[in-house]
């Protein structure tokens, strides 16, 4: 078997703001991983335009997704920070694995379904296609390791199948060119924690999501005010019952299991000890509490992704420093592709 380098992959649209779904799921997992890997986050501006985005607010979301990661903690000398569109071997590699995957696969993608609704004839191809750039923007480094939410494990599976297909598709030539058994590694989905899927505060059968939820009270925002934050928690959604003060009791009251959730994430204990300290409390109480600690957790955040949206140039920079040294390990990668694959030159 080929032993990899480990190496962390993960990505983030830039298609509308960011919020807590994507904090506790994604970026606060991208920090933890950065002691103990080699990570390279990427803003993934080429998925965000499979639905019509404005080029002005494409550009500003970029970088605000940019600023999240830094105001978060990620250190873009130590790792990699930079926007998707940058680095061509993403699309070069894509293509090929369009020519790996399977339609039958995609059609299996249940995030496609979601997005395209009911008029799938009208969705662009690359929507369709999507997952296999996703593949790509983690095997043209050959990442063994992605931290990501709950609603990406499909994904991630499809990526896993399409690395599979590739090293056996072409085993004796990657064989013949010198890489041995298996040219990509089977990348580990990592996904963590207690709250992998944070859900609407109107509505605990739905996932947070600025593009879903139909209603800014359902979500909050890394951007949010102190104020927006207590406000969306005092009118979260609950039920009439009390905390319970054991897992058991969270049974069918999916708000009590998101708010529980989310304040073991927040306060990086686990859900069992929140409700040891909270059983049978009202809801009241227990919202003052993970208002308070929601408050001191993000609006530094907030307040630091304004700072540096103020200084554009500094991102910009981050941005194409990172293009520079992420290219340096596509690059490679890909001519050995494209060695496998029988392309010349
Ligand atoms: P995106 O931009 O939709 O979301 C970014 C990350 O946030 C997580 N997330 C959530 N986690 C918990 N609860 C929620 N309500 C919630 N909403 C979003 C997502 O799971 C994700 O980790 N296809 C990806 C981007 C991507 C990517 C990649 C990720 C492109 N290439 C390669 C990993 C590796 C996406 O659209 O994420």
């Amino acid at each position: 078997m080929t032993a990899f380098e480990q190496r962390v992959f993960s990505g983030i649209q830039p298609s509308g703001t960011m919020h807590l779904g994507n904090y506790l799921g994604a970026i606060a997992r991208f920090v933890e991983m950065q002691s103990s890997f080699s990570c390279i986050y990427c803003v993934v501006d080429m998925h965000a335009i499979t639905t019509w985005q404005d080029p002005g607010q494409l550009r500003k979301a970029t970088r605000e997704v940019a600023a999240t990661y830094l105001a978060a903690g990620i250190d873009p000398t130590q790792h990699i920070v930079f926007n998707q569109s940058q680095v061509a071997e993403h699309a070069e590699l894509a293509w090929v694995f369009n020519c790996v995957a399977r339609v039958g696969w995609l059609n299996r993608m249940t995030q496609f379904k979601d997005k395209a609704g009911k008029n799938q004839e009208n969705a662009s191809v690359g929507l369709y296609a999507y997952p296999n750039l996703m593949a790509a923007d983690i095997l043209v480094y050959r990442a063994t390791h992605v931290p990501v939410g709950d609603d990406q494990k499909q994904h991630l599976e499809l990526s896993r199948d399409i690395a599979q297909k590739f090293n056996n598709d072409f085993a004796k030539s990657i064989k013949e060119t010198g890489h041995g058994e298996a040219f990509f590694p089977l990348p580990e989905p990592v996904i963590m924690g207690p709250a992998t899927r944070v859900m609407s505060l109107r509505d605990g059968t739905s996932k947070m999501s600025k593009s879903d939820s139909g209603s800014d009270m359902a979500c909050i925002y890394l951007t949010d005010s102190a104020d927006d934050i207590a406000r969306k928690i005092r009118k979260a959604k609950t039920d009439p019952d009390a905390i319970p003060s054991e897992t058991a009791g969270l049974a069918g009251r999916p708000e009590a299991t998101n708010l529980a959730g989310i304040f073991a994430a927040l306060s990086g204990r686990t859900v069992d000890d929140v409700l040891q300290e909270f059983g049978g409390a009202q809801f009241s109480a227990f919202k003052s509490a993970l208002s308070d600690i929601t408050i001191e957790r993000i609006v530094p955040i907030g307040e630091e992704i304004r700072r540096l949206m103020d200084d554009r140039k500094h991102i910009d920079a981050v941005l194409a420093d990172g293009a520079d040294r992420a290219r340096e390990i596509a690059a490679p990668v890909y001519k050995s592709v494209k060695k496998i694959v029988g392309f010349i030159g």
